[in-house]
């Protein structure tokens, strides 16, 4: 008696056992099947969810549920929410759901959820970003043979100063209300390199060049008057 109880707690415990392992199998099955893939767009352009369809798909947008549908038969409008008529489109060559004039606001995870046999699910989370600004770089303080160049902080904005093709100093700054800034004093050893001023954020960058305003010997140059006319030479 005693035996066959013992026996019918270790079935018991051999069956919770697999039946968590199952669980655990199926359910990191599962978060691979619903990867988020993410993704950036850029204010103004267009973005394409890079999932095709084929027949019959909905395009869900965060809260709000469907946006969009298609199925077969279904001619014109296509989306469902007024904020983005006429900027949601099927594209009718590569079947990808196209949003064009990207706004800020339009972040977010988004599901192409196809319905046809086999109903595939891609998730995207978009992130916009502005093309970056570019940053001005101040006049040569000539008594110190030096530049401040600074940049209009926005998510995710770095500035590099670089001597050539080399990184002298990088900063950002996760609080949006500081903007970056970087402090460049020219060595007299130095005076003939190139100096450079990067912004850049995920998306883009702009680049200026710093007016050479100070001569071999660390002294102010007479260029640092002229530095307005300074063009930067392409060979
Ligand atoms: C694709 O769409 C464009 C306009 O969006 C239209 O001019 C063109 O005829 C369409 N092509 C096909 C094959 O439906
Ligand atoms: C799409 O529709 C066509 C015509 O109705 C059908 O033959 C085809 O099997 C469908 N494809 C899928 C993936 O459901
Ligand atoms: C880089 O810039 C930061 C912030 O302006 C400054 O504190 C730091 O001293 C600089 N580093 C170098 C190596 O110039
Ligand atoms: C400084 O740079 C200019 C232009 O790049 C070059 O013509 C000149 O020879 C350089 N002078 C020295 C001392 O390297
Ligand atoms: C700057 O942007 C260009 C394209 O606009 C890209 O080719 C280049 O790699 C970028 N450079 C940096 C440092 O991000």
């Amino acid at each position: 008696m005693n035996h066959l109880f013992r026996w019918r707690r270790l079935a018991r415990l051999m069956f919770m056992l697999i039946y968590f392992l199952i669980n655990v199998l199926c359910a990191s099955q599962q978060t691979v099947q619903s990867e988020t893939q993410q993704v950036k767009g850029i204010v103004g352009q267009s973005f394409s969810f890079q999932e095709r369809v084929i027949n019959s798909s909905n395009l869900l947008y965060g809260d709000l549920g469907s946006i969009a549908n298609v199925y077969p038969g279904k001619r014109g409008k296509i989306t469902l929410e007024k904020r983005f008529e006429n900027r949601l489109h099927l594209n009718n060559v590569t079947r990808y759901f196209t949003l064009s004039d990207l706004q800020i606001d339009d972040a977010g995870v988004y599901t192409v959820e196809n319905t046809d046999e086999g109903k595939k699910r891609k998730t995207f989370e978009l992130t916009v970003y502005n093309v970056v600004s570019k940053p001005p770089v101040t006049e040569c303080d000539s008594s110190s043979c030096s530049v401040v160049c600074s940049v209009h902080n926005e998510k995710e904005v770095t500035l590099t100063l670089y001597r050539g093709e080399e990184i002298l100093n990088q900063t950002s700054s996760p609080d949006l209300t500081s903007d970056p800034s970087l402090h460049l004093e020219v060595e007299g050893k130095n005076y003939n390199s190139t100096y450079s001023c990067v912004a850049s954020n995920p998306v883009s960058n702009e680049t200026v060049l710093v007016p050479k305003c100070c001569s071999e010997h660390g002294h102010p140059d007479d260029a640092g008057k002229r530095h307005f006319e300074w063009k930067p030479s392409r060979k």
